[in-house]
């Protein structure tokens, strides 16, 4: 009998701990993440994404672009990110709160779209980006695949509204 509840206690604990650890300790750290100033009374970030961006994001994961792009920029030390210009800081857990589902990518094949809204203003550059030399051609009509469907417009919106070139609470940027 005092085996038994050896025992039973012994798989209660091997349960327990590490549910609390992943699970709990990660809520109490995380759980609690909104948009917040980097100074006090300044702006909230992230902010909302447009409506037409939310539409472009179901576009990009429908069509699988994290297969080969990722969204998140790595600490100055850690690889070559913010050289490369994918950011002009490291990501941090606060700029994806208001993003659903997170596209953090499976694998980094092309550039990473963290920032890419920031980096692209022209939005001729994006459409030539998204159909990559006829790959995604087919989201374009006309004579020269010049008229962006109702998805490439959405999916041109929701690579423009991906930013993280603000300063929060645990990534201050430089003035
Ligand atoms: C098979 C891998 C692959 C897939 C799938 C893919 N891309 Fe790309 N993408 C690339 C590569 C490689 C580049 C770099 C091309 C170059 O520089 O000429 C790129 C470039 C881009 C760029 C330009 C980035 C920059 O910094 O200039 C954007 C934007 C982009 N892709 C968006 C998308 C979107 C949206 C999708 C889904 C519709 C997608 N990609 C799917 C491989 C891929």
């Amino acid at each position: 009998m005092k085996n038994l509840n050896s025992l039973l206690a012994g798989i209660f604990l091997a349960v327990a701990f590490p549910f609390g650890t992943l699970v709990i300790s990660s809520q109490i750290q995380l759980g609690p993440l909104g948009p917040a100033p980097a100074e006090e009374g300044g702006p909230l970030f992230p902010s909302r994404e447009p409506g037409l961006a939310i539409q472009g994001r179901a576009v990009y994961v429908s069509l699988g672009c994290v297969s080969c792009h990722t969204q998140q920029v790595r600490p100055a030390g850690q690889g070559s990110d913010i050289a490369r210009g994918y950011g002009v800081r490291a990501s941090v857990a606060r700029d994806y709160v208001l993003q659903k589902p997170v596209l953090l990518g499976e694998r980094r094949i092309g550039p990473d779209l963290a920032n890419y809204g920031a980096r692209t203003k022209d939005l001729a550059v994006v459409h030539t980006a998204i159909k990559h030399d006829g790959q995604f051609t087919f989201l374009y009509t006309g004579a020269k695949q010049e008229v962006p469907s109702g998805r490439a417009v959405a999916l041109a919106a929701y690579l423009q509204s991906l930013r993280q070139d603000y300063s929060s609470p645990e990534a201050k940027l430089k003035k």
